[in-house]
């Protein structure tokens, strides 16, 4: 059976340079029996120690852990029944693949069906032919598999992976995506996973964790977050956004209007952070879904074009609007349509956007 997870106002506190840091700060969160969440954040952000203090590495300066309802904070990390996968995957050298995969089971005493157990573990990741094999004898993509077999013969109830992917070439972290996540819901293992990366944690993901400085920004699946962002933090990390301050002038049923330069505008209210009326406020509105506005387009803005890439099938022009000429350029990602040409840089034209596509969200 699957178990659920919860932190408690996790958090942990360093001194560096002297003074007090705290490096995760007051998290948290449920994890639902069987789910794959994942901790995305830039560099320094805390994901590490997160998953660190949970999987009894690091000890909270305050904050508890629950296993399937039992608070595991104070149990040591051998005891928590906890597999976890590192980044540099850390296998034995010396043991070939066999021994590196059976180690745990040994350690523990448990060798009864050993040869079993390890080929049915490494039959899982597809590898079972490789057991006779050495470690520098396989490729990276091949390794990790093995680091991953080698904790799942364990049968942990969590399973904990810390950049797994990330020192694999492109294609294989593509393969690997995949590969995990078949793994997972075949055993119904309930996973906290960590990356900077965010279409690794799109694509896998069924719930994410957005965490900045030590603390949470947003909680979601993708498909949430993508859409509503909780912050301009969350906007500008997931995905690609341009952030247009202006006021909200209106609210009803949803949907706002914002005005920026006298114009006025429709998007949908921020549901998890919205500003009130008269403030101001921050349209979100991603690249692909402004286009060049054609006849009877509502919700439409005047901008010049200041600069544009060909990209192939799309063109990206960055554009502005009248008087925010020294703010950073609004980027505009259109579909290229062979035959039609380019627009020339400086050109003045109209972009629109249907209201869905925009969110208005507190600055
Ligand atoms: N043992 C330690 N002593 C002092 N500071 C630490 C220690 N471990 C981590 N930190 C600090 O805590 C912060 C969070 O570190 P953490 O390793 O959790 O980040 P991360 O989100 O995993 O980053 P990355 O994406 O680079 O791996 C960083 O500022 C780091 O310098
Ligand atoms: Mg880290």
């Amino acid at each position: 059976m699957p178990v659920s997870l919860a932190l408690k106002d996790l958090t942990r506190r360093y001194v560096k340079d002297g003074e007090e840091f705290t490096a995760v700060g007051g998290v948290n969160l449920a994890v639902e029996p069987g789910e794959f969440l994942t901790f995305l954040g830039p560099s320094g952000c805390g994901k590490t120690t997160t998953l660190r203090m949970v999987a009894g590495f690091e000890t909270p300066s305050s904050g508890t852990i629950e296993v399937g309802g039992r608070d595991v904070t104070r149990v040591p990390a051998n005891e928590r029944n906890m597999g976890f996968v590192f980044q540099n995957y850390a296998l034995f050298p010396h043991m070939r693949i066999f021994d590196n995969v059976a180690y745990g089971l040994r350690i523990r005493g448990e060798t009864k069906d050993l040869e079993k157990k390890v080929r049915d573990a490494l039959a899982m990741v597809g590898l079972e032919k490789a057991e006779h094999r050495y470690p520098n004898q396989l490729s990276g993509g091949e390794q990790q598999r093995v680091a991953l077999a080698r904790v799942l013969i364990l049968r942990p109830s969590v399973l904990l992976m810390d950049e797994p992917l990330s020192n694999l070439d492109a294609k294989l972290r593509l393969h690997m995506r995949t590969e995990i996540r078949r793994i997972q819901q075949e055993l119904e293992i309930t996973c906290l996973y960590v990356t900077h990366d965010q279409k690794e944690a799109l694509t896998m993901s069924d719930r994410i964790m957005v965490m900045n400085h030590g603390h949470i920004e947003q909680i979601g699946t993708p498909m949430h977050l993508y859409e509503d962002p909780a912050t301009p933090f969350v906007a500008d990390f997931i995905g690609q956004a341009n952030l247009i301050r202006g006021k909200l002038a209106r609210e009803e049923a949803g949907y706002g209007d914002f005005t920026v330069e006298g114009r006025t505008v429709r998007a949908r209210m921020g549901r998890q952070n919205p500003p009130k009326v008269g403030e101001d406020a921050l349209l979100v509105i991603r690249p692909e879904n402004l286009r060049i506005a054609a006849e009877g387009d509502a919700n439409r803005v005047p901008v010049t074009v200041v600069n544009r890439l060909f990209e192939g099938d799309r063109i990206s022009y960055e554009v502005v609007l009248p008087g925010h000429e020294k703010e950073k350029p609004i980027e505009m990602s259109v579909p290229f349509l062979p035959g039609t040409g380019l627009i020339e840089t400086g050109t003045g034209l109209e972009a629109s956007f249907i209201p869905e596509a925009g969110v208005i969200i507190r600055p």
